[in-house]
């Protein structure tokens, strides 16, 4: 049997965090060893929200390579595609669009919330409303089985396979592979603020890149118990960001426990928790930044990255379309 692959991807609006860490960069850079990789910078999606802006999108293309390099995807056995540079994905989300409903899309939780977010009332950008159909494409140009990412991605990877099927059974054909959803086993991160969600757009989040001074500081402004004033208080761990980190990132999870035992009683300070946090963070943090300073230095061999990786996504992008377009039978030329 051939190897399985895995195909996942990021828009690049902004520099990475620590909930894209831990929701899946670390799951990626263990995997890259057993499946064939295929990583996707998603510039095309991003633009769908950001087409007036699309220096933002531009600027931080090589921001997240150097994300991906710096936590250890090793560009020699994993394969970083840029979305936009390879039409073939393009085009295969055009004979995929048939293939869904508009009421199918407008149900899409994720798509949902994304829309409430932005505000885009009964104006929605046609192009935004499409990505998920986009996104189909993205994962069956690489023939993934395994698409490793957040919870909130669920919808997408479900479409996915509703269109798939749907294609198959159509055409009669096995163009298109089914894939599954890699969902790691830790929750969603924490924004700093205690919201659900760590994001940029939200400036809750603590980026892969920040200087120790920025993460010291981001650190300190954390929610922590807002019924925890005084230090004799007892202080309440649930839904309490400090220490969710702590639970996720802490290698010694035993005294953690004892902490958070003292913390529940009373009588220890959200300063020394949070001193806690940052030794822990600076700890994780420190290697990645160095390294992406390291790789910042090369822009040259950054791009020379990403060019050979998208050469080399493209011509299995160029089979899928292929075969999708000779299952469905449409080249009489
Ligand atoms: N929509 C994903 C996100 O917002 C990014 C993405 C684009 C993606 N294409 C993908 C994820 C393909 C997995 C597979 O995070």
């Amino acid at each position: 049997m051939s190897q399985k692959s895995i195909l996942t991807g990021d828009r690049p609006t902004g520099p990475l965090h620590l909930g894209h860490f831990v929701g899946s960069l670390k799951n990626r850079v263990a995997l890259q060893h057993e499946y064939k990789t295929f990583v996707l910078i998603a510039d095309g999606q991003a633009l769908t929200d950001n087409f007036e802006d699309p220096k933002r999108v531009r600027d931080n293309i090589v921001e997240v390579v150097l994300d991906y390099l710096a936590v250890g995807i090793d560009p020699t056995i994993s394969t970083i595609v840029l979305q936009t540079a390879v039409s073939e994905i393009q085009e295969l989300a055009f004979f995929l669009a048939n293939m869904t409903t508009v009421g199918r899309l407008s149900r899409n939780p994720t798509l949902k919330a994304e829309i409430q977010q932005r505000g885009f009332g009964d104006t929605i950008p046609a192009g935004f409303f499409f990505y998920p159909i986009s996104q189909a494409a993205d994962i069956t140009a690489f023939r993934a089985d395994l698409v490793p990412v957040g919870e909130d991605q669920k919808p997408m990877i479900e479409l996915t396979n509703e269109i798939v099927d749907r294609f198959n059974r159509i055409y009669n054909s096995t163009a298109l592979k089914r894939c599954e959803a890699l969902i790691p086993p830790v929750g969603r991160l924490p924004g700093t603020d205690g919201k659900e969600k760590m994001s940029k757009s939200l400036g809750n989040a603590i980026f892969l890149g920040d200087s120790e001074k920025e993460l010291k500081k981001k650190v300190q402004n954390m929610f922590t118990d807002p019924k925890h004033l005084r230090v004799e208080d007892p202080g309440t761990v649930e839904g309490n960001p400090v220490f969710t980190y702590l639970q996720i990132f802490d290698p010694d999870q035993t005294s953690l426990r004892d902490m958070e035992d003292h913390y529940r009683r009373g009588g220890l300070g959200d300063g020394v928790v949070k001193k806690r946090l940052e030794g822990v963070l600076i700890d994780i943090l420190k290697p990645i930044r160095e390294g992406r300073e390291r790789f910042a230095a090369d822009r040259g061999e950054i791009l020379n990255i990403i060019r050979h990786g998208t050469n080399k996504g493209r011509e299995v992008a160029a089979q899928v379309l292929a075969d999708v377009k000779n299952a469905i039978g449409i080249s009489i030329i």
